[in-house]
């Protein structure tokens, strides 16, 4: 078994590495494996003679405090081994010129990352440099006047269309949808502190509550362009999309692709999207062009797509069929098929707590500030947002006025003044009602799966409650202040005396001394 990270071997080729020509001009970084099962085949026989590292131990150990936490050492050697090194460099040179300074770096390569808690909730829209992003490959470069997407398979006339004609509002109206997008992988960290899964750091990279953000796409609805083209053929009921990024799995090579039914397709909830928020395309969001599907697990919103097929069934790629599955509690390493999962799609609804964090030690006079984000999939929306700071028996209401916009396809950001009482360790609890009335499993092991999906649940913190509004506490934290010393954090020792010896023997008295009388 090879070494993992961090003492993987460094890559040593063995003979001479290929060059594979890049698919288009002014596609760079686009090499082209689904038309050519030649070539994949020599990728494969080329990744058999390499003991690539093994996947980092994350699951079973603390999670390394480094930022990148994981850096993907075995998924940069994939690309060592084919002559891509240079799409993980130019990979991690986007991610500095694109993305905010101090996003938390889940994984360096493929890219995985999310931006700190309180910019994350700071707006209903989230800017573009602190969207979430999810690779599982390099970031291409593609010239948006070498753009082409090509609509094929069971359509009645497969067509190729610029970006300029897609922008042509006299062949296809343009819409823009607030929508967000979340990965199933989002407050996978839960789980994983609960019970491990599978140990893949790029399948199951080890999100936060921050693999989801929220923007205004602009674009046209796919529905319009497969008319454009005159339709479907039967038995067509699926349509694939292919990205220009490159895959591995299981020492195969491909490119990123999954697919939706046509009935989403109909329902005017797949966009083509070539702008974010007012601007174009960032590079690391799929530059030029991008698939967003409204309300579904961000997986099948397609980045860089260069084509969409018309099929029969459900795509046959790697992604679609054999990952994003959730399995049962009982299935796992030991009998997991990949036809016994069910192919993650509709989101369920979720929410999380921002702030406070956990292990937070909040002073407050009997209310505290609770914020975050609620979340349904489907077409459905956050209706009623509960928190709870005694673990889940009591729950408030967030009020609706802070309750950010409804819309059928995004978020909604909330905060609330939570009642809170009681002092000492406390566990504060989220669930959120969607319009349907679905609400969301009470613990992390109510819905634990192998593939460490879907963290719906629950989302639960620990606080310690410091409540001014007890005189007692009021009094200490007037001592702590005349002394100059601080209540944080609660684990350093009091430098002060609890209380005065004069101020004990009255209070022995009172109580009658320790000791009963006899
Ligand atoms: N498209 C391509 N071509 N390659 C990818 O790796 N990742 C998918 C999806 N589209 C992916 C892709 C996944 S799993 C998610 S959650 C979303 O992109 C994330 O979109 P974002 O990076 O713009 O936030």
């Amino acid at each position: 078994m090879a070494p993992s990270e961090p003492n993987a071997i460094p890559f040593r080729a063995k003979g001479e590495i290929p060059q594979f020509k890049e698919e288009k001009e002014g596609w760079e970084g686009y090499i082209e494996w689904e038309k050519y099962p030649e070539k994949k085949k020599q990728v494969e026989a080329l990744l058999k003679q390499y003991d690539f590292p093994d996947p980092p131990e994350f699951q079973m150990v603390p999670l390394p405090k480094t930022n990148p936490v994981l850096t993907g050492e075995r998924w940069k050697q994939y690309h060592s081994a084919i002559g891509l090194d240079h799409i993980v460099d130019e990979s991690w040179r986007v991610v500095q010129n694109e993305k905010s300074a101090d996003m938390t770096h889940v994984l360096q390569f493929p890219y995985n990352g999310e931006a700190p808690g309180d910019r994350l909730i700071k707006t209903e829209i989230t800017p573009n440099k602190d969207h979430f992003v999810r690779n599982h490959g390099g970031v291409p470069s593609i010239s948006a006047d070498a753009y082409t997407l090509d609509i094929t398979g069971l359509v009645k006339n497969p067509t190729t269309l610029t970006l300029a004609q897609l922008q042509d509002e006299t062949l296809f109206p343009r819409q823009t949808n607030t929508v967000t997008i979340q990965c199933s992988g989002t407050r996978r960290i839960e789980q994983i502190h609960s019970y491990p899964g599978d140990g893949d750091e790029l399948i199951n990279a080890p999100w936060g509550e921050g693999a989801i953000s929220t923007a205004r796409w602009t674009g046209v609805s796919l529905k319009k362009v497969i008319k454009h083209c005159g339709g479907l053929l039967s038995p067509a009921d699926n349509l694939e999309f292919f990205g220009a990024d490159t895959y591995f799995k299981k020492g195969q090579v491909y490119n990123y692709a999954v697919s939706v039914p046509w009935r989403k397709v109909q329902a005017n909830e797949v966009l083509l999207a070539w702008e974010m928020n007012g601007e174009p395309l960032p590079r690391i969001h799929g530059y030029p062009l991008r698939v967003v599907v409204f309300g579904y697990i961000g997986a099948r919103s397609v980045k860089w797509l260069y084509e969409v097929r018309a099929i029969k069934g459900p795509s046959e790629a790697p992604v679609q069929k054999k990952e994003y599955l959730y399995y049962t509690p009982q299935v796992g390493k030991q009998n997991a098929l990949y036809s016994n999962g069910f192919s993650i799609q509709d989101m369920p609804v979720s929410s999380a707590i921002i702030s406070p964090v956990t292990m937070d030690q909040v002073v407050h006079q009997g209310r505290v500030k609770v914020k975050g984000w609620a979340y349904s999939g489907g077409g459905h929306w956050p209706v009623r947002v509960e928190v709870s700071g005694d673990g889940g028996s009591i729950w408030y209401e967030v009020p609706y006025e802070n309750m950010s916009t409804k819309y059928y396809y995004a978020w909604r950001l909330w905060e609330v003044d939570l009642p809170v009482d009681a002092e000492g360790w406390l566990e504060l609890c989220v669930r959120t009602w969607d319009n349907a009335m679905n609400t969301q499993p009470t613990y992390v092991r109510s819905a634990w799966n192998w593939d460490l999906h879907v963290t719906s649940s629950a989302h639960r913190i620990k606080v310690y409650s410091i409540n001014t509004s007890k005189p007692a506490t009021a009094a200490r934290m007037k001592q702590l202040e005349a002394a100059g010393l601080s209540i944080y954090p609660i684990t350093r020792p009091l430098k002060i005396e609890l209380e005065s010896d004069e101020d004990y023997d009255r209070e022995m008295a009172a109580r009658g001394g320790r000791d009963p009388l006899e």
